[in-house]
């Protein structure tokens, strides 16, 4: 019998809990202010257009639907970027964030003539590891968070940067770090960015989170066009889980920023070859939706407002779990649960305080003590704080 999954096992176990107070934290999944999934009002409204065009059913192209693919990467870059522009992106669909980081890990594993060495942040999201491992990567991590600052250790990041061998592939965040919350300020972006390119390293963006971290996706997207505004050649893998609230739909891009248009577009025949034994093509439906919001003016500035209303309900809930444990008398200064940014918070409780408030309190979260600030709301958030303040008092 294999074990459960670090994240997605968490909800199994909540699911199993009959404790009528019992929350869910554990898995990155928004919820409203009642505590219920939320479909975005422009992601309803594209479903009402696309049921009213009685669409066919018939398979997309093996990388997926090309306006969805264009849209993807615009986002991303930005419809006046060179990339765009020059037509230097090699797009496909992928399955959400974790199936277009597969293809890419994939594609990297055929074509990148480097070491076979990834390095992540530490930590990372647990699934980069064993995904990058199946790929036949070695995995290796530099630092990343200090745990005594809750914020990040930015001369150690360098320091191990520095130190990764030339030509190995660097796994980086493109904003609201998973699991920790915490993210590069611009200018040590800039620094990064150098010192990487110094170093030949291949930069491996994961953009799960556009909109999160601030509510204003352009603004997500800054360490991403920075890299490439100085030269990078990046790979990029993008998730609409969140930011659109597409979990189950799967909607995500992979994308390699080539050199010429005629790069991207052999780039694009190769991972097509890596794609058809794989699954063939992706699932249409949630790319049509995804396609739809960005592609609509109307839809799209609605969707802008559903960002940053989520983003700010977050925000919101972050300051209540701050003051809800100062009134209960916490003397732990909880000042990061606000610093830190975008769907997560990195607590600092040890894994015995998260035993004891998942066990006690009914409260799940990661043993790493990670907690997911969209599934708080204003019903369970004095609970929690109450909760938090018990099991770390
Ligand atoms: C998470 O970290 O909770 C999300 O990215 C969901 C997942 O698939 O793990």
């Amino acid at each position: 019998m294999g074990p459960p999954d670090p994240i997605l096992g968490v909800t199994e176990a909540f699911k199993r809990d009959t404790n009528p107070k019992k929350i869910n934290l554990g898995v990155g999944a928004y919820r409203d202010d009642q505590g219920k999934p939320f479909v975005l009002p422009s992601v309803r409204k594209a479903e009402e257009l696309m049921m009213a065009r009685h669409m066919d059913k018939e398979y997309a192209a093996i990388h997926g639907l090309q306006e969805f693919c264009q849209a993807s990467a615009s986002l991303a870059f930005s419809e006046n970027s060179s990339v765009i522009k020059e037509g230097l992106n090699a797009t496909i669909q992928g399955i959400s964030g974790t199936g277009s980081l597969t293809m890419g890990a994939f594609f990297l594993r055929d074509f990148f003539k480097g070491n076979k060495e990834v390095y992540m942040p530490a930590p990372t999201w647990g699934n980069h590891i064993p995904l990058f491992k199946r790929a036949g990567f070695a995995v290796k991590q530099y630092k990343y968070y200090d745990p005594k600052t809750c914020g990040l250790d930015f001369k150690g990041l360098l320091e191990d940067i520095s130190k990764i061998p030339e030509n190995s592939v660097i796994l980086l965040h493109a904003c609201a770090h998973n699991p920790t919350g915490v993210d590069p300020k611009p200018e040590q972006w800039k620094e990064m960015s150098d010192l990487i390119k110094s170093r030949k390293l291949f930069p491996f963006f994961d953009m799960a989170y556009q909109g999160f971290a601030t509510g204003d996706i352009d603004r997500d997207a800054m360490a991403v066009r920075m890299f490439v505004d100085n030269g990078h050649r990046i790979g990029l893998a993008q998730s609409f889980a969140k930011n659109m609230g597409l979990y189950g739909e799967r909607v995500g891009a992979f994308t390699m920023v080539c050199n010429s248009k005629d790069e991207a577009q052999r780039v694009l025949s190769q991972l097509k070859i890596i794609i058809r034994p794989t699954y063939s093509n992706p699932p249409i439906h949630g790319a049509r939706i995804a396609q739809t919001v960005l592609g609509e003016p109307e839809l799209r500035e609605q969707w802008l407002k559903d960002v940053k209303g989520m983003a700010d309900r977050i925000i919101s809930m972050r300051t209540r779990l701050r003051d809800g444990l100062k009134k209960e008398g916490s003397t732990r200064n909880w000042q990061h649960i606000t610093d830190q940014i975008g769907m997560f918070c990195f607590t600092g409780m040890n894994p015995k305080e998260v035993e004891k408030l998942t066990a006690e309190f009914s409260v799940y979260l990661t043993k790493d003590g990670r907690i997911s600030v969209a599934g708080i709301s204003s019903n369970n958030v004095d609970y929690l704080a109450h909760a938090m303040h018990q099991a770390t008092k």
